[in-house]
């Protein structure tokens, strides 16, 4: 029979290091949350195709290019979510929250969906650490989520992450400046790429993060939305800054950021490793503030700021580091007769909290101790009748050291593993 292979762009996550590494930064970055009083959320992968569309922006890759999109069987357009903001922003709405507090932290992990190119770090199913903070207009929040952020890979030893910070301005500064920009490249018009020929009439912004060489080229000469900022604009980026500094969070300007998402305002920032294992792909995390996008999903006119960090991007750096734990114990029989005994005492020990391990096909006292040595525990015990009648028997450490002679009782207090 023929395989069925996986759908392209999207890959298992197996035991011995790559869910292990994903726990980890899960496990990191939760505690990173709790302590800034962020909760998490859990919504469906599947939303209304419409609240991308608002959401994100009808003239983004992501929403143009990029949505896994279909029919179900009620004739309704769902979407698989390419980004999580969106379905928070939904479920902000629909579960009324601002009329329940007037601040609100949430985050959500999971699996994110988007039909792009394939190449290293860029995936057709990657998982998201995505933050939020709904409820707050003024600068600290940006700050805060920017600092949680940069702890959450501090959690995690990636040091090396760099942030780039920029203020892409409002309703009020941003119009007068997209017009100057559109007039400046439409002198440049044939030399664009063809993709930024219909950016110019689409999404002029976005021609400043176009990665051909000529595009950008063209682009440094442009005029820079930071030096086009309202005096609102203009000192909500300067407090930002401000606050950073306070925290002791390093950044530079970049005024080229502009963001992939239609919502955002004011402040936007990127985090980039400088790291070849990331190829091209070398933004880790992403995010800015989106006064409006609340309001203009349907709920009230609530201000927010967020951030999510790529997970298979952050797995790519953290590659090498040993995740994958063994156990504590592994429990061979002599023969089939001590069989029970052994299956027996490895439950016994579950129980007290022990990683205990046997070979359930049972078979000769080589083949498991081949096993035991595969499994990587860091002692092995066989039970014989001996073992039975003494309840004791001796303890081989399988990473060098001497063997000794232990009661099955004080098992559980002599493997525990320090804390
Ligand atoms: P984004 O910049 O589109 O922002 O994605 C955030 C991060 O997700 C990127 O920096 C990257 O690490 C990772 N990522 C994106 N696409 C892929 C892919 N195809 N394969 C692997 N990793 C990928 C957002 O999604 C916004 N919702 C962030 C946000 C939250 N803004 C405000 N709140």
């Amino acid at each position: 029979m023929s395989k069925v292979a996986g759908v392209k762009g999207m890959s298992d996550l197996l035991p011995g290091g790559d869910v292990e590494a994903f726990q980890y930064l899960e496990t990191r970055a939760r505690e990173v949350l709790r302590r800034t009083g962020y909760g998490e959320v859990r919504t469906p992968v599947l939303e209304e195709t419409a609240l991308f569309v608002r959401g994100v922006g009808e003239g983004t890759d992501i929403v143009g290019k990029e949505m896994y999109t279909f029919e179900d069987k009620g004739g309704r357009s769902l979407s698989l979510r390419p980004e999580a903001t969106a379905s928070l922003v939904r479920a902000y709405i629909e579960h009324s929250i601002s009329n329940q507090e007037p601040l609100t932290r949430w985050f959500c992990f999971g699996p994110m969906f988007r039909y792009e190119r394939m190449k290293t770090g860029r995936y057709r199913q990657f998982y998201q650490l995505d933050v939020e903070a709904f409820g707050v207009k003024g600068p600290a929040q940006d700050a805060e989520v920017i600092e949680v952020a940069l702890e959450i890979l501090r959690a995690v030893d990636l040091k090396g992450v760099k942030l780039e910070l920029n203020s892409i301005g409002d309703k009020e500064c941003r119009p007068a400046y997209q017009q100057q920009l559109v007039s400046y490249f439409t002198g440049f018009k044939d030399q664009l790429c063809a993709e930024c020929q219909a950016r110019l009439e689409r999404n002029p912004l976005r021609i400043l993060d176009c990665k051909n060489e000529k595009c950008r080229e063209i682009a440094r000469g442009a005029p820079k939305l930071l030096d086009h900022l309202c005096q609102p604009c203009r000192e909500h980026f300067a407090e930002v800054q401000r606050l950073l500094a306070l925290v002791g969070v390093d950044f530079t300007i970049n005024p080229w950021i502009v963001r992939g998402l239609d919502y955002y305002v004011r402040t936007a920032f990127e985090l980039i490793a400088d790291d070849p294992v990331l190829g091209t792909a070398s933004a880790v995390g992403g995010g800015g503030r989106y006064d409006g996008l609340v309001q203009s999903l349907g709920g009230p006119d609530v201000p927010g700021v967020g951030f999510a960090l790529g997970a298979d991007r952050l797995k790519l750096l953290m590659q090498g580091r040993a995740f994958a734990q063994a156990p504590d114990l592994f429990v061979a029989s002599v023969d089939d007769k001590s069989f029970d005994a052994a299956f027996a005492l490895a439950s016994k020990l579950r129980k007290d909290g022990l990683w205990v391990e046997t070979d359930t096909r049972g078979g000769s006292l080589k083949s498991q101790m081949k096993r035991a040595d595969k499994s990587g525990a860091r002692f092995a015990l066989v039970v014989g009748e001996r073992e039975v009648a003494e309840q004791a028997g001796e303890l081989k450490p399988l990473r060098g050291g001497e063997p000794r002679r232990v009661p099955f009782a004080e098992l559980p207090v002599i493997l525990r593993p320090s804390p």
